[in-house]
């Protein structure tokens, strides 16, 4: 006998569980958070929600019976070692992932691996149609799954379909170098709702409907005819921006616990008790700026205008994507540079930089967060980058400062970080300077400001105004009625007779 599996009125969908499945060399498996911004901003959302979660467990093969963690129910979806390689690690990051973050490395594009995009989105659709409650609110996340909208519309009609980009949205430009273009532009077509970091990542994809697929938009809609389908059965897709955030009030919390502030005490007296503490946290990912900032560094030693063991800093690489070749040769680099930079300029004690590639659990987090006096957040491209707002969020102290890149989307709401473009290497120099001399009540100042944004615009203020935002779109597919056929044919005679009337007024005009 086959048990039905329980329906939910909300279901979200990401690329990944929140947590994944770990097994060990004896075979024992463990349950470890997944990594990335998406997973601990949605974590927060979905706790205490009677809602379902569906995605990868992290690891090849059967996937684990779904089950329920923290109120959460967890459906995984399956992945075999080839559709890992075609469809995780191939299309999703060698093919989109460049393409939507400005072609830092070029993408590579296979048939094979579109192939199997396709058939993973399908599965996971599935995985959707199965455990939505009639007229349910799906919630797709990313750039891994754009299909999914319209194969879940076409499986489940009766549902609203919303989807999110964490990340940036390409210019049409860049877009266009997909050969999958338009199959991609119609998948995420079948989303009542398109959520988006940046207004101009929503006018990106407004721009990629009208150039690539003919469509018409106005302000932030589209509305097309979708393919093989009735001609009138017309349908209007509101896209626009909503960016995400984070769980203000836990990091707040956190931060003040006296483990956490004993902890950042712990790390500066390990570190020696440097003057400054500049720190970087990010996933090891190129459009991270990583090396640019590096460079920065080490001009400033090499300049003399800061260094070790007064001014010292700490690099936190989370590993990822490690079997994509272009993050393999990322790390050979970072690796190398660092070895570089403490070969010249450590000394006994006293390193430049202390680099650690590994992952932490959120306390230790928030304890570096505290700990640093300058963190860096200088990305190339970012769709936001929680962890800027991570750190403001755990400065209740109002002590630190932030270098922003105007390149991240968290810069078009933390105006009053030290704003820097990563790609002048001079100007990042100046700005890191900034930072750390500027007088104590202007750091406090701007801190204030920042943490006042992030404690207003947090993750659940984010949640509540997509899903608003989503039970508000234009509803279901727009058929003219007949009353509204009339009108049209009505408005047409009225436009043709008042056309009539202009050109026998301008006739007159030009007699007299
Ligand atoms: O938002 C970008 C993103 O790809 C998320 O989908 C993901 O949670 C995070 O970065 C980490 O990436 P990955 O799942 O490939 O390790």
């Amino acid at each position: 006998m086959t048990v039905a599996a329980p329906t939910f009125d909300l279901v979200v969908a990401a690329n990944r569980l929140p947590l994944d499945r770990v097994v060990d060399d004896k075979g024992e498996s463990t349950w470890r958070r997944s990594p990335g911004g998406l997973v601990t901003a949605m974590e927060s959302v979905m706790k205490g929600r009677d809602a379902a979660w569906v995605g990868w467990a992290g690891e090849p093969g059967t996937p684990p019976e779904p089950f329920t963690d923290e109120g959460m129910y967890l459906h995984p979806v399956g992945l075999s070692p080839t559709e890992i390689e075609e469809y995780y690690e191939g299309f999703s990051n060698d093919t989109l992932w460049p393409i939507f973050h400005d072609v830092i490395v070029p993408a590579t594009f296979h048939r094979n691996w579109w192939n199997t995009y396709r058939t993973v989105n399908h599965r996971f659709a599935v995985a959707i149609a199965e455990i939505a409650a009639p007229g349910a609110t799906v919630w797709v996340h990313d750039y891994q799954l754009q299909l999914v909208p319209a194969m879940v519309r076409s499986l489940r009609p009766d549902v609203r379909i919303g989807w999110f980009n964490h990340i940036p949205f390409p210019p049409v430009e860049l877009f266009s170098q997909l050969p999958w273009r338009r199959a991609l532009v119609e998948g995420l077509l079948g989303a009542d709702f398109l959520g988006f970091q940046r207004t101009a990542d929503a006018e990106n994809f407004l721009r990629c409907c009208r150039r690539l697929l003919n469509m018409s938009t106005k302000a932030d809609t589209v509305t097309f005819t979708p393919p093989g389908d009735d001609p009138d059965a017309r349908r209007t897709v509101r896209a626009a921006a909503i960016p995400i955030s984070v769980d203000f009030r836990s990091l707040d919390a956190l931060s003040r616990t006296p483990e956490v502030k004993a902890r950042a005490a712990e790390i500066r007296a390990s570190l020696g008790n440097p003057e400054i503490l500049l720190l970087g946290v990010d996933r090891l990912d190129y459009t991270k700026g990583i090396r640019h900032r590096l460079k920065a560094y080490e001009e400033l030693l090499r300049d003399k205008a800061i260094a070790p063991p007064d001014v010292t800093m700490m690099q936190v690489s989370t590993p990822s994507r490690e079997r994509v070749d272009a993050y393999r040769h990322l790390r050979d680099e970072i690796e190398r540079t660092v070895g570089g930079i403490n070969g010249e300029y450590s000394d006994i004690g006293s390193p430049a930089v202390y680099y650690l590639y590994q992952s932490y659990p959120r306390a230790e987090m928030a304890a570096m967060f505290l700990a640093a006096d300058v963190m860096l957040v200088t990305p190339l491209r970012d769709g936001m980058n929680l962890v800027a707002k991570e750190y403001v969020a755990c400065r209740h102290d109002l002590g630190g400062a932030l270098v922003l890149s105007e390149f991240a989307g968290a810069w078009h709401e933390l105006h009053q970080a030290f704003i820097c473009n990563p790609h002048d290497v001079e100007g990042v120099k100046q700005t890191i300077m900034r930072a750390v001399t500027a007088p104590e009540d202007e750091r406090r100042r701007r801190m204030k400001a920042l943490r006042k944004r992030v404690a207003v615009h947090d993750v659940q203020r984010w949640a509540s105004r997509y899903l608003e935002a989503l039970a508000s779109a234009p509803a279901k597919p727009r058929r003219p009625t007949r009353a509204s056929d009339e009108e049209r044919r009505g408005e047409e005679r009225a436009n043709r007779s008042s056309q009539r009337a202009l050109d026998n007024a301008s006739e007159r005009t030009e007699d007299l």
